[in-house]
């Protein structure tokens, strides 16, 4: 076992210490009929602002005191989940009642949730892009995609006037068309599926039969552009997916953080 995964598991066992800590902690306190509330409460604040501080970590890379971009890295995922058993001893419930409280838990929820989101796509996007084979700047995609979709025009309007018949122009009309003109099948990208593939494979069988041999080759290079568009659109949503999530992320830290201080000031008023 290598000294990352060692120091990885380190870290969860100190997080699983530290919570099994805090939750005794938490039921001799109830035992005493004390409000262990306040105890689970500061700590979910702590742990919440030191989460957020990822990101003013990120600000200061070039200050070398502050740690490894890594280690920060696994303290905020590990964290991550820390925070959510510290959240659910706190509240003692997974949905709670009141309006305000309602509020506070869609904004942690969706953070943590956005959060867990955000580090499978850095963990398995990555790997699926490499799949593809091939390397493509984000910003040539729409470049790409035109010169593609010129390309299929080009190859069926070829067919079309030296076999004089319409069937394959036909075709890219109805089908392909719609499929050149933007990156398509957005979320079957997203969840990894082949249904893009599939559809592709679908049209060619579809038509394959009604052209003969001379058209089939022209078939054949349209299907061919038609692979290479999908791979571009699998680029186009990963790669886009890998850019925005955090514009998610970000905003429902600041929310969260927000709405967390106002219900630490308005319980210690309430309590003074
Ligand atoms: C209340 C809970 C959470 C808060 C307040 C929070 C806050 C933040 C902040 C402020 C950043 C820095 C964004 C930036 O400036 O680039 C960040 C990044 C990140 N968070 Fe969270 N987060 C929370 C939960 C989670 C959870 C549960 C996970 C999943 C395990 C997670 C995974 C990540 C990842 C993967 C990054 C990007 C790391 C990078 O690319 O360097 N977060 N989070």
């Amino acid at each position: 076992m290598n000294s990352i995964r060692m120091y990885h598991i380190l870290i969860w066992l100190i997080a699983g210490i530290i919570f099994g800590l805090l939750a005794i902690k938490d039921q001799s306190i109830h035992a005493r009929l004390g409000n262990p509330s306040e105890l689970t409460g500061y700590c979910l604040l702590v742990t919440i602002v030191f989460l957020a501080f990822f990101n003013i970590r990120k600000r200061l890379s070039m200050l070398p005191m502050i740690g490894k971009a890594s280690t920060w890295f696994m303290l905020h995922t590990v964290g991550g989940f820390f925070v959510l058993a510290v959240y659910w001893l706190h509240t003692k419930t997974i949905w709670p009642t009141g309006m305000y409280e309602k509020s506070l838990a869609i904004l942690f929820y969706l953070t943590v949730t956005s959060g867990i989101i955000g580090y499978l796509i850095q963990q398995i996007y990555p790997k699926l892009l490499t799949q593809t084979g091939v390397e493509v700047i984000f910003e040539r995609i729409p470049l790409r995609i035109s010169k593609l979709r010129q390309k299929a025009e080009e190859t069926m309007l070829k067919c079309c006037n030296k076999s004089g018949v319409e069937t394959l122009g036909k075709h890219y009309l109805d089908t392909l068309q719609w499929f050149f003109a933007e990156p398509r099948f957005t979320f079957q990208h997203l969840i990894g599926s082949q249904r893009s593939q599939q559809w592709i494979q679908h049209q060619d069988n579809a038509v394959r039969r009604y052209l003969n041999i001379d058209e089939q080759k022209y078939l054949n290079e349209l299907s061919q552009l038609a692979y290479q568009k999908n791979i571009i659109d699998i680029h186009y949503t990963l790669q886009g997916a890998m850019k925005c999530w955090l514009l998610i992320h970000i905003p429902l830290t600041s929310a969260l953080m927000l709405l967390s201080f106002w219900h630490f000031l308005v319980v210690n008023v309430y309590a003074l």
